[in-house]
């Protein structure tokens, strides 16, 4: 059934993803527009008692329904904050080791070039930044107007903005948004094995 296969991906592969991508027992990470937290979830199963995981979303509905599913299965560790990413200040991103930009990139809902370039100088020299792009058709240029990305272009436009490419983890990253799908979920015909795959980019400041 595909819960237990996610519960199974957020309790052991998922975690060893997490570790391999350069998430270690010490870190704190950041997982932004971080969903049903299932990469919060897997990146608090790395860390230790130093380190940390904070997951932040503005959907109130869906931070409830990760906040109920925290108190209904015990899983601890995790801050979770509802607000708009814009929001957060130099002060919630100075401690931070990783930050997780999972499926949020293509959306319109904000502005990445101001976004990154803002976070681009408040994040420690070290911080990785990690990116995992889905809808590459739909990504939005500087003007908000459609246009269809590569992994290159995501890779250039980083560049642009300040940010070295680190490494890239082909076809590793799950994309979990199908299977939040009520229309999928009602045919109830959906398997693990059917959730697309993506590639996790890394990326430090210049
Ligand atoms: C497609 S989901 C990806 C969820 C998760 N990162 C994953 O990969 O499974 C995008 C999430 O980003 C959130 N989001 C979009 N714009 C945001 C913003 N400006 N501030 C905070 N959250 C935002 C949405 O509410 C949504 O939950």
């Amino acid at each position: 059934m595909i819960h237990k296969k996610i519960k199974d991906w957020e309790d052991n592969v998922g975690p060893e993803l997490m570790k391999t991508i350069g998430i270690k027992d010490t870190s704190i990470v950041m997982d932004l527009g971080c969903g049903f937290a299932h990469y919060a979830i897997a990146s608090k199963n790395v860390v230790g008692p130093t380190g940390k995981v904070v997951a932040i979303d503005s959907n109130k509905r869906v931070l409830g329904l990760v906040k109920n599913r925290f108190q209904d299965e015990n899983i601890k560790g995790i801050e979770l904050k509802v607000t708009p990413i814009e929001t957060l200040t130099e002060e919630d991103f100075k401690p931070i080791d990783f930050i997780l930009l999972y499926d949020l990139l293509h959306g319109n809902e904000f502005n990445r070039y101001e976004f990154l370039c803002k976070i681009r100088n408040w994040i420690k020299s070290d911080c990785i930044v990690s990116i995992l792009p889905f809808h590459l058709s739909n990504f939005r240029d500087r003007e908000g107007k459609k246009k269809k990305y590569t992994l290159k272009k995501i890779i250039e436009e980083m560049n642009m903005l300040d940010y070295d490419f680190i490494d890239s983890f082909d076809q590793v990253g799950i994309h979990f948004e199908k299977y939040h799908s009520p229309h999928i979920m009602q045919k109830g015909e959906l398997t693990f094995e059917e959730l697309e795959v993506g590639t996790i980019l890394n990326f430090k400041r210049k």
